[in-house]
């Protein structure tokens, strides 16, 4: 069996590293071999975005890469569909694996379907409900195309099962993400936050004492950093409030680094002593931050699901997720607020009063790379 798989932007990478390795044990172990493609989009390009997560998730350098880079979305689609199609002509894989909801998951799974090879999605069946996220229209066309739906949880196969899946084309894997968190931990634990500081700062404010507890911060999407006013009040409830009551950490993401500087408020952040802005970081480093911190104000999905495993008091910058699964009525320790700052304010002020809960989805065990395996091994056409 030839199986080639896609990734493109940085929350692939903790999602295919596990999934190598399955097949990698998959082939030491048994007799019938698996012949694997690593194909890399492009998608992300910068070191602290791409090259760093092969390198700490020891992910083998990526056979072909598209070298798409940044562009408009149709852009990016376009150029990942016409170099994709010359990959699959040429090396006519029996299967296309894709991961996630960026771009390159929409791209690579519609270009494999045309020339009728069979597609697998991990992280299937994921839904906000809102048509105007990038990332759920490339859900949805995705999920609507796969042979193979490999969901996270239970909520996400009623999803599928809503818009017709058929019933055999669904397997219940659990999330593969935490098949890295798990198998990264223990080096993540041993990290010194003072390094993590002084050797990512973008602004030179590594002196703080994050040893009473501090806010970890990222902000990303578009809904949030691409607003003037959104980005503005945000800015000014994190650099006036949160900061009166304890330090903030915000490692920041390329297009929010782009948006601050051009709206005026890098400056209000990078004077602020207690405010410690660094470069995009990586895995073990993020996730060192996130086991220390007090309270973490996202606007990332996989950061919510980290939370939910290490507890992380979470409030999530966003009216509605795809991943209800890590929401507290659901057993998580997630919040969503929005961008509305009066929101903001109150759960940020009841999620201080809470300490750490973990909490354990069923199938988070660290195992549900073995379990893609298994399913595409066992797939019947
Ligand atoms: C993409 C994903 C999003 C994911 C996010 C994580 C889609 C539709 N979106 O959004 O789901 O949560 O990645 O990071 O695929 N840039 C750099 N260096 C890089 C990459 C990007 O400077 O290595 C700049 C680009 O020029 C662009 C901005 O960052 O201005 C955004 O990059 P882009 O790849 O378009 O999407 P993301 O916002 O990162």
């Amino acid at each position: 069996m030839k199986i080639i798989s896609v990734v493109g932007a940085r929350p692939n990478f903790m999602k295919i590293a596990p999934f190598i390795r399955a097949i990698e044990t998959h082939n030491a172990a048994s007799a019938g071999h698996i012949e694997h493609i690593l194909v890399h989009t492009g998608q992300h390009y910068d070191d602290r975005m791409s090259r760093a997560f092969f390198e700490a998730l020891s992910i083998p350098e990526a056979e072909i890469n598209l070298e798409v880079g940044s562009g408009s979305h149709a852009e990016q689609v376009g150029q990942t569909m016409i170099a994709f199609e010359k990959v699959l002509l040429e090396e006519k894989p029996d299967w296309v694996v894709v991961v996630g909801d960026v771009n390159a998951t929409l791209a690579c799974s519609v270009t494999a379907k045309k020339l009728h090879i069979k597609v697998c999605h991990i992280e299937a069946g994921l839904r906000s409900g809102d048509i105007r996220m990038p990332e759920e229209v490339n859900r949805l066309v995705t999920d609507r195309l796969s042979d193979l739906l490999l969901v996270p949880d239970r909520l996400s196969i009623k999803n599928l099962e809503k818009e017709g899946a058929e019933a055999e084309s669904i397997v219940f894997v659990g999330n593969i993400m935490i098949d890295t968190l798990e198998s990264n931990r223990a080096k993540a634990a041993a990290l010194s936050l003072n390094d993590i500081l002084s050797g990512n700062s973008l602004d030179g404010q590594n002196a703080v004492d994050l040893e009473k507890g501090f806010a970890l911060v990222t902000l990303h999407r578009p809904s949030n950093v691409d607003d003037k006013n959104i980005l503005t009040a945000i800015v000014d409830f994190l650099a006036n409030e949160v900061t009166s009551d304890m330090p903030i950490v915000w490692p920041v993401h390329p297009r929010t680094i782009k948006q601050l500087k051009k709206f005026g408020l890098w400056d209000v952040l990078s004077s602020n002593v207690n405010v410690v802005l660094l470069h995009p970081l990586g895995y073990h480093e993020m996730l060192r931050l996130n086991m220390a911190s007090r309270i973490v104000l996202t606007d990332s999905g996989g950061l919510q699901e980290e939370c939910t495993v290490l507890g992380s008091p979470c409030l999530t910058l966003r009216w509605n997720t795809e991943r209800p699964i890590t929401l507290k009525e659901n057993g998580g320790v997630s919040v969503l607020v929005g961008n509305n700052i009066e929101r903001i304010k109150a759960e940020y002020a009841n999620t201080l009063k809470e300490t750490a809960k973990p909490n354990r989805p069923e199938l988070w065990d660290g195992k549900t790379a073995e379990r893609c395996v298994k399913a595409i091994l066992e797939h019947k056409a």
